[in-house]
């Protein structure tokens, strides 16, 4: 089969990586991709918004299956134009991607459902915000309803902090009409995971667990981010819990959108967190996590095209995912000032000699350049490693990211800490 992936991103890169060591892969395509995918398929500039390039596209090339990454596509029904013309999609439709672009929609599906979360209040007028939000006290979270390229939420530990979020999002626009109405809720504390399922919208397959590395700096200190690392398996969800948020949480949701009529074809990703009265859900995905994808990715050992494939065609009871036992872990390179502004254009060196230390190089924010490699993004490389334990798969890691790179590199120096600690207590 063809195959085009969408996006640009080192979950992209990872996905190509993986389909193309399918027997049943023949030309694969990327648009737009990045420096990384232009190694592993066929880089293609389309007007990823103007659906009827993309299907005159998959028409000329003879395309069988398209693989969505990023959620902004699909948000605006990517997945339901190109079944209408035929052409198989990974991704979800139009309105069972409202799980990711209405925090809304998810919200009160959790709430029909009984399915653990954060208590909350929805607002489209400050008054009332402002009024619910010094009932309620800090720390308390704010978030703009809509797609808001993971900028729309604000975790406020001042009254003053998240007046002042909820004023920007529902009075200067700061979101467009993302940010009209806002979403109050109540601070959870413990451990995050992410836990992503495959699913034909009746059938659910588990991916491994992960873990994302949130915050910019060190400790996790400073500002949100698309994510600085991550690792698989994630030692906080053992078996037992695991089983836990399978029947709480993952199996009611698919019943609820089954019952609302919805039928979900693709990855869902909950992200949840660990607190003392249990698992709690902190928002849905309708996608890949990225990083979460590049340590998922690696150590799958079954065919992803037939997985992606069984998932278009809507039937995916004849698959078996096994999976890599070792422990993967992925650090993310950040151009200087990520995730506020930074520069693009950097030179960057040592990627073959990362990849000679055993890791895979999953290009994000890079691209060719002649004969050079450049940065073009906020999360330029990511390095992952493997090791029997998450203490060697550490080691593994930070040796590669040693031999990388480019004018003002930043990356965290503690991705997986936790779980080592974690391990040897
Ligand atoms: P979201 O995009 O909703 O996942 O939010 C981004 C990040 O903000 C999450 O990964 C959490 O680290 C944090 N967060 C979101 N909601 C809450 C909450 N109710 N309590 C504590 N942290 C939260
Ligand atoms: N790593 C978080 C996300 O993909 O949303």
């Amino acid at each position: 089969m063809n195959v085009l992936v969408i996006g640009s991103g080192g979950r992209e890169h990872a996905i190509c990586w993986k389909l193309k060591q399918s027997a049943k892969v023949g030309k694969l395509y990327c648009s737009p991709g990045n420096g990384g995918t232009a190694k592993d398929a066929e880089n293609v500039e389309l007007k990823v918004s103007d659906h009827k390039e993309v299907i005159d596209f998959c028409k000329d090339k003879q395309v069988d299956l398209v693989v969505v990454g990023p959620e902004a596509p699909l948000a605006v029904g990517i997945a339901d134009d190109l079944e209408k013309a035929g052409i198989k999609v990974f991704g979800p439709s139009y309105s069972a991607s409202r799980m990711e672009s209405s925090k809304i929609f998810a919200k009160e599906l959790m709430g029909r459902y009984n399915i653990p979360t954060a208590a909350f209040r929805i607002f489209d007028n400050i008054e009332a915000a402002e009024e619910y939000i010094r009932e309620v006290g800090a720390p308390i979270v704010v978030k703009a309803y809509g797609l808001a390229a993971g900028k729309g939420v604000v975790i406020a530990e001042t009254v003053e902090e998240a007046v002042d979020a909820a004023k920007s999002m529902l009075v200067d626009k700061q979101f467009g009409s993302a940010g009209s109405k806002i979403i109050v809720e109540e601070f959870l504390t413990g451990e995050e995971a992410s836990i992503l399922v495959v699913t034909d919208g009746e059938k659910i397959i588990p991916m491994v667990t992960s873990q994302d590395h949130k915050r910019i700096f060190d400790g996790d200190k400073g500002a949100n981010t698309g994510g600085m690392g991550a690792y698989s398996p994630a030692p906080v969800i053992d078996e037992k819990l695991f089983d836990e948020i399978m029947k709480t949480i993952i199996e009611p949701t698919m019943e609820g959108l089954k019952n609302e009529g919805i039928i979900y074809k693709g990855v869902l990703y909950a992200g949840i967190m660990v607190t003392l009265e249990g698992p709690k859900v902190l928002e849905y995905n309708v996608r890949f996590g990225d990083p979460e994808t590049q340590v998922i990715i690696p150590r799958m050992k079954s065919d992803l095209a037939e997985l992606f494939m069984a998932v278009a065609k809507g039937d995916i009871s004849d698959q078996q995912v096994e999976w890599d036992e070792k422990e993967y872990v992925c650090v993310v390179l950040a151009a200087g000032g990520y995730p506020g502004v930074y520069d693009k254009g950097k030179t960057i060196s040592g990627i073959e000699q990362a990849e000679k230390e055993k890791a895979m190089v999953f290009h994000a924010g890079t691209k060719e350049k002649g004969t050079k490699i450049v940065t073009s993004g906020g999360r330029v490389i990511n390095v992952v490693g493997k090791g029997n334990g998450i203490e060697e798969a550490v080691i593994n890691t930070y040796r590669a990211v040693e031999k990388i790179n480019f004018e003002g590199m930043q990356y965290r120096s503690d991705i997986a800490r936790k779980a080592i600690d974690r391990a040897k207590n």
